[in-house]
């Protein structure tokens, strides 16, 4: 089912590539784009490999992601060129021959030794935009050595903003996944199980594992959910477990998404009663996911519903706008909104001013935002307003000209539950927006 839709909307999603890619070469002056998927890593000093992540230029046009060594070749007027790496290699399981929905698309040229590739590459390295790492560069003296000229760069990064509908459908099935492990994930919190476990069931109900995921599983019991990358994957539960937030995705073809849930083990808590109103914050902010809205916007908006509930549940003693004001909501919602989602987790382009480059500020006393460009249709970004007790945070506030403004005896009752995060990705239409997680997690996918 999956794969068929998927086949009926590749051919248009390719057609945009192409007029993409053509205009990006006008831009540089370039004859042809290359783009090489990348290269494996090794460790200093050691022959083991880090895992492999696809060049993201490469996965647009191709949903793969376990071929290093394979080159995509375009010059405008003539069908895309797939260069296959295809090793004669007794230790590893080699990838297959190209096949599935994209592949008749292709002139595809496979090759056995990366070196090969240089044969069916255009002749005059310098006509070529070559998009890619330094380590892919190939040929005498590396001729094709990734050269990632400015302007085509740009102008491919500021349009991959603009997710076709194969690109949407890619995402779905991303979201599909997570949600399958989102759902075990809260099972498993529910009976007892230490974040490691968790992780483990994560992973099982996704079928993907940590070089899998799009960025790795944040799973945090009690006050670990403070912090914000918490990555740490305790063995032992606590003994007894209160709150817990999951923030975890999976990929499909180089595509992401990127869940954030928070939990309460006691369903009548006050605690709960905290996560539900930051969701209604979090469903408020999502509607307004809408064509010509500045995503800066959005990150004010949410400043101010965030202080909200900080005043609601009686943590600060002022009002929203004065907590934002001066400051003080940024010391329990402490990063931005949310970002651009596609081939990576934190999309390319999120403050590029134009598609011939430029930047737009973030707004000033909001260094981590991600995001500063209007919002337009076939945009992914996600929302995830948090509020969070942070140690190293509230250590400051307390010394600082805010303290005056904190009900210290609410906050210290609820620095163990750690914090709130809701997060889902929403896709910017014509008109209403489609929140892809809300929709896979009403469909039932358990
Ligand atoms: N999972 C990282 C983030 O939400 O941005
Ligand atoms: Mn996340
Ligand atoms: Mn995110």
């Amino acid at each position: 089912m999956i794969a068929e839709s998927l086949a009926a909307l590749y051919p248009a999603h390719l057609e945009t590539l192409i007029a993409r890619a053509t205009v990006a070469l006008e831009r540089g002056g370039f004859d042809h784009l290359l783009v090489p998927s990348g290269t494996l890593h090794y460790q200093v000093f050691d022959d083991r490999d880090y895992p492999y992540a696809a060049n993201p230029q490469f996965k647009h046009w191709v949903p793969l992601v376990r071929n290093p060594g394979s080159w995509l070749a375009f010059t405008p007027g003539e069908r895309p060129k797939l260069v296959y790496l295809q090793p004669r290699d007794y230790w590893h399981v080699v990838p297959e021959a190209p096949s599935g929905y994209w592949a008749e698309h292709f002139d595809i040229a496979v090759i056995r030794k990366p070196d090969d590739a240089l044969q069916h590459l255009p002749r005059n390295a310098t006509r070529c935009a070559i998009l890619g790492e330094p380590q892919s560069a190939l040929g005498r003296y590396g001729a094709f050595a990734p050269n990632n000229p400015q302007p085509v760069l740009d102008y491919l990064e500021y349009h991959r903003a603009y997710k076709t509908p194969y690109e949407i459908a890619m995402m779905r099935e991303a979201t599909r996944r997570a949600v399958r492990g989102h759902r075990a994930a809260e099972r498993l919190f529910r009976a007892g199980a230490s974040e490691f476990g968790i992780h483990l069931a994560y992973c099982q109900a996704v079928g993907q594992d940590a070089n899998e995921l799009p960025y790795g599983n944040i799973v945090a019991l009690d006050a670990h959910g403070a912090v914000l990358h918490y990555t740490e994957l305790d063995r032992v539960p606590p003994k007894s477990v209160r709150s817990f937030l999951l923030d975890a995705g999976a990929s499909h073809g180089g595509y992401a998404a990127d869940i954030t849930r928070t939990h309460a083990m006691d369903r009548g808590s006050e605690f709960q009663a905290f996560i539900d109103a930051v969701e209604r914050a979090e469903l408020e902010l999502c509607g307004k996911v809408r064509a010509g809205m500045d995503y800066r916007q959005l990150h004010l908006d949410a400043h101010i519903a965030l202080a909200r509930v900080l005043e609601d549940f009686g943590f600060i003693t002022c009002g929203a706008e004065e907590a934002v004001a001066t400051g003080l909501s940024s010391s329990f919602f402490p990063h931005g909104i949310g970002h651009g989602l596609g081939l990576q987790v934190h999309d390319v382009a999120g403050f590029a001013a134009s598609d011939a480059g430029g930047t737009i500020d973030k707004p000033q006393g909001h260094p981590y935002l991600r995001l500063t460009r209007e919002l337009a249709p076939g945009m992914v970004v996600t929302i995830e307003p948090g509020l969070y007790f942070a140690d190293m945070l509230l250590e400051d506030l307390k010394a600082g000209s805010n303290a005056g403004r904190v009900d210290w005896n609410r906050v210290e009752a609820f620095r163990s539950y750690g914090g709130v995060r809701i997060e889902d990705n929403v896709v910017c239409t014509d008109g209403e927006p489609v929140n892809l997680t809300r929709e896979e997690f009403a469909a039932g996918s358990a």
